[in-house]
């Protein structure tokens, strides 16, 4: 049976991306603002509905998710927003984060591999899609300055 630590860190890191994202969606200022408040919505969106498969997938493999912001803060390496970013500045930042997410879900996925847990390696592929697929999106908003 796989140890259920990746799936938590992961589920801290979801969090804490998604609390991230919501902030530039109330922050985001400029002539960029109804592309970017709308796509930062359907980002916080998928994340909080990532982090219930992800808790869920902790709970069928007989294991307990953690919770509280408290909690979360400690376990993940998502850095806090900052205001004053422009809008090619905040797509920077969370182009990186959701790099950073990608790579997680990878190693996760080798992990779980070597436990032959299919159903997790599963879970994590599709995160791994949506996290590049907003890579791609973000970087073609990016503005070419
Ligand atoms: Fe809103």
């Amino acid at each position: 049976m796989i140890s259920t630590d990746l799936l938590k860190s992961f589920l801290g890191d979801t969090y804490a991306l998604m609390i991230k994202t919501h902030f530039f969606h109330w922050n985001v200022m400029g002539p960029e603002f109804p592309a970017l408040h709308s796509m930062f919505e359907k980002q916080y969106t998928d994340l909080f509905e990532a982090a219930d498969v992800v808790a869920e997938r902790v709970r069928a493999l007989g294991d307990h998710p953690p919770g509280g912001t408290k909690t979360f803060a400690q376990m993940t390496s998502i850095d806090d927003p900052v205001l004053g970013l422009d809008a090619n500045g905040i797509l920077d930042v969370l182009i990186q984060d959701h790099k950073n997410m990608a790579e997680r879900a990878k190693k996760g996925i080798k992990v779980a591999n070597q436990a032959n847990d299919d159903v997790t390696v599963d879970l994590l592929i599709g995160r791994v899609r949506e996290h590049e697929k907003q890579i791609w999106m973000m970087s073609s908003m990016r503005k070419v300055v």
